[in-house]
């Protein structure tokens, strides 16, 4: 009888352990209690939608939805006595939950979520999915699994009601049908907005009917390959068929598809700076005269970026304050965007804007002594008001990158605080509301690993440093704060699997940051949960970077003058194995201990990371001359 007991709390045991290593649920919930049993889903499962205004009833349909992989049927009860799936929107609102939180009950019975809207049951199917074995993510029938969830009481609730992620369809057109697949993959991680980045020097993405030019001219460029920003010149007669544009049915389509996924969209047109496309289809809204200079920019150079100094254009690619032709051009366009777009706020750009037409316009000196304007820090100032109020006449709010700031700023402007935190804790300052979305925690088109490896940007942005993203500065009042989103900028992502390498996992660690409690995060679990998802994103057909296997370098000078590297790896367990002779390192080479100076005539040191004698990261190749060029060595 004892071995018997005995057996049982071990088995007992067992699965308790193995339901602890089934939870791994990003954004880490508020609270999660395990009860030690297993759910099995069975075909034929009932589900009971129960909520006043049957908004329940569309949730329902995205669970079952949802587990199409398991290849069951599934019927639907309103007044079912008992359930296997009960979803249930509260007749009097749990006041812990808020609009978007929810509970999930899991036992061997059945499984129970209630929330006090749609949108929250909504969040506690995608939690009650990840509990479920990887195979759910399958877009096709899995066999033989086991379709069990760990018996769980989950309470959750976002930290913010703003939890962006934000989509460049400008530098690179992204169809109708990926912008879905980029809202199917966010809601997952209980994102709840999609910026739209509509309008950049390399095209213009929305129709807008009174000014068909935007698109018949703005729409399109040359296709060029390579890295961006670094392209040859295109030719005059070159094919401008590059490109694309989304029609207001495709908008609405887009938007039906947001709503129905609880996801609000937020339309940015990007003025005064950014805007060639809108200049090459009316040239007139230009401060600087001449038709013929202006075309859709291919990622030719045509703004130069001294490092630490001020940026400038080499060709005039913003819209001129100082002409009324401008604010005639922005009423119809925001007229338009505010009839499509039902989200409240609209972005209006407002970022990088050189000045240095603006300095030599006689239109522009006439303005600021007409409006006595001091600097062009006002000008700037006078033009966003302007387009402020135009926006407000449509009854939509403002909202602008950190720069509309300069010059002093119309009330009731919210900010999105690019240049890292500072704006952004300023503009908090001045009560205004807040949406945190810094380069140096959350910019997704930064490389995440190293420049030897990466495809190349001007930036890098690893893991780590992303999970470390706080919205909420200490001793900034949180009234201000709305939360937090991060950027995925494509001028160097041309399709969506790269678009995916770059969002995953860095969207994981900024869910995390937007949704859990600051208490909860902790690296090292992060970590694990990470990994997790990697299996279920590879169910999903996702494609996500492994850079976080990938070693660390920090490159000196010896005193032989030789480069001096020392490795380090973002993760724990790694180990790091490395050949200078040309030859591919695997596990029987030499295992990194300590700092290595590079042999005199070494040409390449090849490195791979290594866990538990399986490969983990990646080959790289890094050439001696950049590891001299890092040191500083001639
Ligand atoms: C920005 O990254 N220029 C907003």
């Amino acid at each position: 009888m004892k071995q018997f007991l005995l057996f049982f709390s071990f088995l007992f045991f067992f699965q308790l352990l193995n339901a602890q290593r089934n939870i791994a649920i990003i954004p880490e919930p508020v609270s999660v209690r395990e009860l030690g049993g297993i759910f099995t889903l069975k075909n034929n499962a009932l589900v009971q939608s129960v909520s006043a205004d049957n908004s329940a009833d569309a949730v329902a349909d995205i669970l079952i939805q949802s587990l199409q992989a398991t290849g069951y049927s599934f019927s639907k009860d309103k007044n079912a006595g008992t359930a296997d799936f009960r979803l249930e929107v509260l007749a009097s609102p749990d006041a812990e939950l808020g609009n978007e939180g929810y509970k999930l009950l899991v036992t061997p019975s059945g499984i129970n979520m209630t929330a006090n809207s749609a949108a929250g049951l909504f969040y506690g199917v995608q939690s009650l999915l990840q509990l479920l074995p990887k195979e759910i993510e399958s877009k096709k029938v899995v066999a033989g699994v086991n379709w069990t969830a760990p018996s769980v009481e989950i309470t959750d609730y976002p930290r913010f009601g703003w939890r962006g992620l934000m989509f460049d369809v400008s530098r690179h057109f992204f169809t109708k049908e990926e912008v879905k697949r980029f809202i199917d993959d966010m809601v997952k991680y209980k994102y709840n907005l999609l910026h739209m980045h509509l309008t950049d020097d390399q095209g213009w993405r929305l129709e807008i009917k009174s000014l068909p030019k935007l698109t018949s001219v703005g729409a399109w460029n040359v296709k060029k390959e390579g890295r961006f920003n670094y392209f040859s010149k295109p030719a005059a007669g070159e094919p401008r068929d590059y490109g694309g544009f989304y029609t207001h049915d495709d908008i609405r389509e887009i938007i039906a598809y947001a709503t129905s996924r609880y996801v609000n969209v937020l339309p940015e047109i990007d003025v005064p700076g950014h805007s060639l496309a809108a200049i090459a289809s009316y040239p007139e809204l230009s401060c600087t005269p001449g038709a013929d200079k202006y075309v859709v920019n291919s990622g030719e150079p045509f703004m130069v970026w001294p490092p630490g100094g001020h940026f400038y254009g080499l060709l005039d690619n913003t819209l001129c304050p100082a002409n009324e032709k401008v604010y005639t051009f922005l009423d119809k366009v925001f007229t338009e965007v505010a009839e499509l777009f039902p989200f409240e706020y609209i972005h209006m750009g407002g970022d990088e804007t050189a000045r240095n037409f603006w300095e030599k316009s006689a239109a522009i000196k006439a303005l600021m002594q007409k409006e006595k304007l001091k600097n062009l820090d006002e000008v700037q100032s006078y033009f966003v008001k302007r387009v402020a109020k135009i926006i407000e006449s449509k009854g939509k709010k403002v909202i602008g990158w950190d720069e509309i700031l300069q010059g002093g700023l119309a009330p009731n402007t919210a900010v999105m605080s690019w240049q890292g935190m500072k704006g952004g804790i300023e503009a908090a300052k001045q009560k205004h509301q807040v949406v945190m979305s810094p380069t140096t925690f959350v910019y997704l088109d930064y490389m995440q690993g190293d420049a030897a490896i990466e495809p190349p940007v001007y930036a890098s942005l690893r893991l780590n440093k992303t999970y470390e993203f706080d919205p909420l500065p200490k001793g900034v009042d949180p009234d201000y704060i709305k939360g937090g989103q991060a950027n995925l900028w494509t001028e160097q992502v041309y399709n969506m699997r790269h678009a995916q390498y770059m969002l995953w996992p860095r969207a994981f660690a900024v869910s995390e940051s937007v949704w859990s409690p600051a208490s909860k995060k902790n690296w090292a679990d992060f970590v694990k949960r990470v990994e997790k998802q990697f299996e279920r994103l590879d169910m999903a057909e996702t494609k996500y970077a492994p850079s976080m296997y990938d070693p660390i370098f920090k490159v000196t000078k010896s005193s032989s003058n030789l480069p001096v590297v020392t490795l380090s790896t973002e993760i724990s367990g790694l180990d790091i194995h490395y050949s200078f002779e040309n030859s591919f390192p695997d596990n029987f080479y030499p295992k990194y201990q300590s700092p290595l100076t590079v042999p005199k005539d070494a040409q390449f040191m090849k490195l791979i990371t290594y866990r538990d004698g399986k490969p983990v990261g990646r080959l790289i190749v890094m050439p001696v001359m950049e590891l001299k060029k890092r040191a500083g060595i001639k």
